[in-house]
């Protein structure tokens, strides 16, 4: 275990160390993990190219540090307790000896299947035990993993396989959230006609739904396993693999509309999600941990498999939804494991406040030590009754702050260690140096100011490349200001120095926490056969935090709205996942266009928020008066 953290002195020395000597800082870090080799060159980087390295020449394998180290010492002890989406339906607890001979058995299933090292391999489950040990397995042989969250449609992970190139396709024949039965297998066979690459599906049952089994590419996983077990192939040994071999490719909304392929690396991953988890949630030995995030999100993949289970952690991991079978359900959850660690989104906490104190009532929540808040901007109101209702004024909150390209937490508290202010991230993790800069890329000193947040030096968690495309990394994130790392976010620092995140200043929308573009949305409109052009927004929404509002120009034949909307919404649907679904749709004649033909999407932005009055200056328009046709048709809640 890395060290904890005390004091907010003790804070403020490592920080500052881990500026003076970042080398220094970050190599005592790697030190307490297993390393077959230990690397020559702790770092090297520019942000030009980019090109960053982080250990090099170091040699290691994740999962002998999340599993097989941990054997001698908590062997017998919980790795992994699975919650079932049905609160009848018993639960599962693997042990870190269970957890390992699971990951070594379904490594051997796919070595026969014919996977290999640097193979990119496509997961698609619902929240089982099989996903964590599936993206396990490809760990220890060095294949690449790219998990696909389980909402999105055939058409997302047609893309996502066809863009990585990926083999073989895990999945299972369906799975279950809340009262809904999800069609995994099923929206798989839609995608793979488009995916000649994959050679191999294995499927494992959860549902028992009747499903499609393809002769020659689909087989069972509980069949393969038996094949492995009478062969004997209990033990697995990983795959050795260098630092900056890729870990992981997971797909993730940019301005533009194809959603790009974050790459992440072994060694400093392994490093900083470890880190960020130990740091963060001053995590003691024998906690349970519960991130209710999907393992389809760069969240779950650094804070319910890697990062707990590096730290010899128990985590927690639930299948189904907070609000199902009824909205106590996740204090039932709390109660149940004596969970001591809860880590959530602002958009769960606002869904459940709705329902009031009712469903507290009665639960045991004294276990909670600490709670954690991730993917969007929590508003005060939440934080509060978060803070009063369910941490019980005894627990810190840790607001935190980073995304998928970070690969684990960058702004956040310590818990019970830096002060809190509701609504703040508060300060950065030591080894993270967050800059804010203006429109021209100039820095702004001091307190008291906004600006676009950037970030100055590299950490190990951070992203080496897009897939198969270099240079979109570059033009994405380290083009707009050179020399520094573009987060795509705007924030505040108050005169105390503390950092509030305020929001995208790109196309990029946060509806419930999940990352959306506005030109994926506008693109899967438009393949409606009688839309002509869209333009989608961001709003302000109660529990989404933002809605998505639609301005869609239809050919004029069309009459029936309601028919129209519905149509629309199932194609949306169809083409990315019902995430994407447009909360509002406005049926416009004309968008607001400059004269050279650009969207204003300032004046929609403002349309949509309900702010009619104060549309600024609308005289560079090419027909101004399009904007009072959506003005008077604008649809705005009451
Ligand atoms: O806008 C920020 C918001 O979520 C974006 C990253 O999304 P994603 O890559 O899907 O990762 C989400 C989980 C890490 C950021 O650019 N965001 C994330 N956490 C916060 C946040 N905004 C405000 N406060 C946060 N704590």
């Amino acid at each position: 275990m890395i060290p904890t953290i005390k004091t907010f002195e003790e804070y403020q020395q490592q920080y500052s160390l881990s500026v003076q000597n970042p080398e220094a800082f970050w190599e005592e870090k790697a030190s307490y993990f297993q390393w077959r080799k230990k690397w020559d060159k702790t770092l090297e980087w520019n942000f030009q190219e980019p090109n960053i390295k982080w250990f090099r020449g170091g040699k290691l394998n994740i999962t002998e540090n999340c599993l097989d180290r941990h054997l001698a010492e908590r062997g017998d002890e919980t790795a992994l307790i699975w919650e079932p989406n049905d609160p009848e339906e018993h639960f599962r607890k693997f042990t870190y000896r269970e957890l390992y001979n699971k990951v070594c058995q379904f490594a051997n299933v796919l070595k026969n299947n014919g996977a290999k090292k640097g193979d990119r391999i496509c997961i698609y489950m619902p929240m089982v035990p099989e996903l964590a040990i599936a993206v396990l397995a490809c760990a220890r042989i060095g294949a690449i993993h790219s998990v696909v969250f389980g909402g999105f449609s055939a058409q997302s992970i047609a893309d996502r396989i066809q863009d990585a190139q990926c083999s073989l396709v895990i999945t299972s024949d369906g799975g279950f959230r809340g009262n809904k039965e999800v069609q995994l297998k099923t929206v798989i066979d839609d995608a793979l006609v488009q995916c000649p690459s994959v050679k191999k599906v294995i499927v494992l049952t959860r549902s028992r739904t009747p499903i499609a089994m393809i002769k020659g590419r689909d087989v069972w996983w509980e069949d393969e396993i038996k094949k492995v077990e009478t062969l004997g192939l209990n033990e697995c040994k990983a795959e050795e693999m260098d630092a900056e071999d890729m870990l992981f490719i997971l797909y993730t909304s940019g301005s533009t509309g194809k959603p790009k392929g974050v790459v992440h690396t072994c060694g400093g991953y392994m490093v900083y999600s470890a880190y960020t988890f130990q740091t963060t949630f001053q995590y003691n030995p024998g906690e349970v941990h519960f991130c209710t995030a999907d393992i389809g999100w760069i969240t779950g993949h650094s804070y319910i498999v890697y990062g707990p289970l590096l730290s010899g952690a128990t985590s927690l991991m639930f299948e189904g939804v907070p609000t199902w079978p009824n909205s106590g359900r996740m204090w039932d959850i709390v109660q149940k494991y004596k969970v001591n660690i809860l880590y959530t989104a602002p958009t769960a906490i606002r869904s459940l406040m709705s329902f009031g104190l009712e469903p507290i009532k009665g639960k045991d929540l004294n276990s909670l030590t600490k709670l954690g808040s991730v993917g969007e901007p929590i508003n005060e109101e939440a934080w509060h009754w978060y803070d009063d209702n369910i941490g019980q004024k005894r627990c810190p909150i840790t607001d935190t702050w980073w995304q998928t390209e970070t690969g684990g937490i960058m702004i956040a508290p310590i818990a019970g260690v830096t002060p809190t202010k509701p609504g703040y991230a508060t300060l950065p993790l030591p080894g993270i140096q967050p800059v804010l800069v203006d429109e021209n890329g100039k820095e702004i000193v001091g307190n008291g100011v906004s600006g676009n947040l950037c970030i100055k030096f590299p950490w190990p968690g951070m992203l080496r490349t897009t897939y198969g495309d270099h240079e979109r990394c570059r033009v994405n994130y380290f083009a707009t200001y050179p020399g520094l790392y573009f987060t795509g976010d705007g924030c505040l620092r108050d005169q105390d120095g503390y950092y509030r995140i305020t929001g995208r200043v790109d196309d990029v929308l946060n509806v419930s926490g999940h990352r959306i573009g506005t030109a994926e949305v506008e693109n899967a409109i438009n393949m409606y056969s009688d839309v002509v052009e869209s333009a989608v927004v961001g709003y302000p929404h109660d529990v989404k935090g933002q809605g998505i509002y639609a301005f869609v120009i239809c050919t004029p034949h069309l009459n029936d709205d309601e028919l129209t909307r519905k149509d629309i919404l199932m194609t949306v649907s169809r083409i990315i996942g019902p995430i994407a679904k447009p909360d509002k749709i406005q049926f416009v004649k004309g968008l607001p266009k400059t004269r050279s033909g650009k969207i204003m999407r300032r004046i929609l932005r403002k349309i949509a928020e309900g702010d009619i009055a104060n549309l600024g200056d609308t005289s560079t328009l090419l027909d101004p008066a399009v904007v009072d046709e959506i003005k008077a048709g604008a649809l705005i809640s009451v």
